[in-house]
């Protein structure tokens, strides 16, 4: 099957070849994990933009516009601090993109924490500007009587515990989370919150394996892993990282291909061509009829 298709720009809807596959859909992927068992791993990878949601759709279960984009797209120092303003754009590009996935988009720091009031406001937004079907926001006890509240009201939350990014400022950096016994049983806890408020799926990231497991097996709802184990019900990376985007990779990230080295070469070789008067040639210049 064709992993691209058209943007119509009538209706700004993707317009797919060789069929439409119909959008998956938030309750289609609680099922997967039946009695405690996912036969099919999720697939879930970040996009931000609606030509990498086109290339990433028929792939995936699931695309994430994740803060993330923070540091990927904006070389901001970290995702603190990301807007609404900046999660809506980037979430209506990439629902226009695709026409498969489930899309989910990250509630930015700020935006959710104050009270569940100010979480429904701002993932309203969200749902009503990008037309996502679901928010993901970081935390775990602390933000259970948030779900419960958004969940009632019909917005779907993708929990996320373990390594938190956007408190940096508490944790002092990107470690793995969960070595020390006390710290393993808060995030275990923290799981179980979000999934007794309704959490439809949770994002493990950064902890030591066991705990990942335990949590796997501990809650109803599907868990997605980054950097957590293979045992999570499925798994998430930051697409830019596992296309070889950046110098850094950090330990948990495999690296599928290395885009950052072909865009390189292009850029050096249109760079010679210019310099050289090679480019434009004969076929990328306009004659007189
Ligand atoms: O912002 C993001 O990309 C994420 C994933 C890494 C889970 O939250």
């Amino acid at each position: 099957m064709s992993t691209t298709f058209q943007l119509d720009t009538a209706t700004s809807r993707a317009n797919p070849t060789p069929a439409p596959m119909k959008r998956l859909t938030v309750p289609a992927i609680r099922q997967r994990k039946k009695d405690g068992v996912t036969k099919e791993p999720i697939v879930m990878l970040t996009a931000y933009t609606a030509r990498q949601a086109q290339l990433l759709d028929a792939h995936c279960d699931l695309l994430l516009v994740g803060d993330s984009l923070g540091q990927v797209i904006y070389g901001l120092p970290s995702s603190v601090p990301v807007t609404l303003d900046m999660m809506a754009a980037h979430g209506a590009a990439v629902v226009r993109g695709s026409y498969h996935a489930v899309v989910i988009v990250d509630m930015p720091f700020g935006s959710y924490e104050a009270s569940p009031e100010q979480a429904f406001t701002n993932a309203a937004r969200l749902l009503k500007e990008t037309g996502c079907a679901a928010v993901k926001l970081e935390g775990g006890e602390a933000m259970a009587e948030t779900v419960a509240f958004l969940t009632r009201r019909g917005i779907p939350v993708m929990g996320h515990v373990g390594l938190t990014p956007q408190a940096v400022n508490q944790l002092g950096g990107y470690n793995a989370r969960g070595r020390t016994r006390a710290e393993a049983a808060k995030i275990v806890g923290d799981a179980r919150a979000l999934a007794e408020a309704g959490a439809f799926a949770i994002v493990i990231e950064g902890v030591v394996e066991p705990i990942a497991v335990e949590i796997t097996a501990a809650v109803p709802c599907p868990t997605i892993g980054i950097g957590a184990s293979a045992q999570c019900d499925g798994q998430v990376l930051v697409t830019e990282d596992m296309l070889g985007m950046f110098e850094r990779v950090p330990r948990f990230v495999k690296v599928y291909e290395n885009i950052a080295e072909t865009i390189a070469e292009a850029a050096a070789t249109y760079a010679r061509e210019v310099r050289d008067r090679s480019f434009p040639g004969v076929e990328q210049t306009y004659q007189p009829k």
